[in-house]
């Protein structure tokens, strides 16, 4: 299996690491035999068809650049029959998803199976990419866009299989809800607390869009096209965050930001109960699916992280192989 990871940051990395340390494992126990054949970020690109290993490609870009002097490309290499596998984690983009949007559609169209953490071209086009990989018969994975490494979304697809999830409502954003807990609980300010998420490595690049509460309404949109067939994208969704303040809530109850499906698609700071199972702190996700025949069924996990998310990458390509078999 030759693998491209394209966005060579906390995540893309970690996965390369897990991947290498895991290989013998995969093999033994799913058949696959990957080959990290291509590793390229904003620094350049690097080719090798006998594999690059994680520690080559970790040193030349502690050195400034991954590149190998193959002078290749990630368009070249994805248009070139040189893959089989895109990983693609490059930064989300909320105002056109790309570069990760172009990679991701090419991949498609080219045949090559694609897994990707960049919620921004789901967000914006995802009924059109699933579309693309359906009729250029390629996968597409998506599990580290939603909840790092607790899987909400095969959760819903495998584990609820047979079952029918009406609706959904959680805690999506691991940032705001840290934020809101240092806030409400220990009275820090919204600032401070944004700096220690910061710190932990919980935040998107750009703040404004874990505070704006884009990334949770982000992470709606494609629970919603998963879990429940929508074919929604993000201006579907009312979407408000922290920005305009936070209130103080009643006695025995919180304030949470809350992404829900019903009675129409929003992300906003609602008051719930203290005893609510989704009062989770600091910087979990919590989602609870209203299904038909079970009522509410709760899941509650670490919704970011790069080894969290690269685990998720690790999922998708099983995932993938057995799709193949
Ligand atoms: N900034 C995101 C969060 C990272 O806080 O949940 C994971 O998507």
């Amino acid at each position: 299996m030759r693998i491209a990871i394209i966005g060579y940051g906390t995540v893309g990395s970690s996965f390369h690491r897990l991947l290498e340390e895991r290989s013998h494992w995969l093999k033994s126990l799913y058949g696959i035999v990957p080959q990290v054949v291509s590793v390229c970020d904003s620094t350049g690109c690097a080719f090798n068809d006998d594999g690059i290993p994680y520690e080559e490609a970790i040193m030349k870009k502690s050195k400034g650049s991954v590149e190998n002097g193959n002078g290749v490309s990630p368009l070249k290499i994805i248009g070139e029959g040189m893959l089989d596998v895109l990983v693609e984690c490059t930064p989300s983009n909320f105002s056109d998803g790309e570069p990760g949007r172009t990679y991701i559609e090419s991949a498609l169209k080219s045949g090559i199976h694609v897994i990707t953490t960049n919620k921004a071209p789901l967000a914006l086009y995802m009924p059109y990419l699933l579309d693309q990989a359906r009729i250029n018969g390629a996968r597409l994975f998506y599990s580290g866009t939603v909840g790092g490494g607790t899987p909400f979304l095969s959760f819903a697809e495998d584990t609820l299989k047979g079952n029918a999830v009406k609706s959904f409502r959680g805690i999506l954003n691991g940032t705001t809800n840290f934020i809101l807990t240092r806030m409400l609980e220990e009275g820090i300010s919204m600032e401070s607390a944004l700096s220690e998420a910061k710190r932990l490595g919980i935040a998107e690049a750009n703040p404004y869009l874990d505070l704006s509460g884009l990334d949770a309404a982000a992470k709606l949109v494609i629970m919603m096209n998963h879990v429940l067939k929508k074919r929604v994208t993000l201006k579907d969704v009312e979407v408000s965050g922290l920005l305009n303040g936070v209130p103080t809530p009643s006695s025995g109850r919180v304030i949470k930001l809350i992404a829900r499906t019903s009675p129409r698609p929003s992300v906003s700071l609602e008051e719930i109960s203290a005893t609510d199972p989704l009062n989770v702190g600091f910087t979990y996700n919590a989602v609870e699916f209203d299904v038909e025949e079970l009522g509410s069924v709760y899941l509650i996990g670490k919704g970011a992280g790069g080894m969290e998310t690269a685990a998720s990458i690790i999922r998708d390509l099983v995932r993938l192989r057995l799709s193949l078999s």
